[in-house]
């Protein structure tokens, strides 16, 4: 297993690649809009991970109510998984809150599904699978 990304809440895609990118010479490798989570994302690769940077496509949305409540930062943890269903099966077993419980296609294609960040010391887990 590793980290497939880290998420940062953005208020604006724009502004924050600009920043990641003139700041620290980072690359935005794709960018696409995940309509059924209301939200745009850029990945930039760095190392053997990527920075997922997340701008709301509405204020109703996930994104949008936790810039509301919390402003931008670190919204959740990617771990990238062989399996995603044993994955979600074991985690239940030992107890945890899936908010998730089957996968569904989130960026990239990928299987994703998120846990509960009360289960997981108050951060958000996301659990992707590659196509
Ligand atoms: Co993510």
């Amino acid at each position: 297993m590793k980290i497939d990304h880290i998420g940062i809440a953005t208020r604006q895609l724009k502004e924050a690649t600009a920043l990641w990118h003139d700041a620290l010479g980072l690359e935005v490798d794709s960018s696409e809009e995940v309509g059924e989570q209301g939200v745009r994302i850029a990945m930039l690769p760095i190392g053997e991970t990527h920075i997922e940077l997340l701008e709301p496509l509405t204020p109703d949305s996930p994104i949008g109510k936790f810039l509301d409540k919390r402003g931008p930062g670190i919204h959740h943890i990617a771990i990238r998984v062989d399996d995603i269903l044993a994955a979600l099966r074991q985690m239940k077993e030992k107890g945890a809150r899936l908010i998730d419980e089957t996968p569904r296609v989130g960026a990239g294609g990928c299987l994703v599904a998120f846990i509960h960040p009360s289960s997981t010391n108050g951060v958000l887990l996301e659990l992707v699978q590659p196509q």
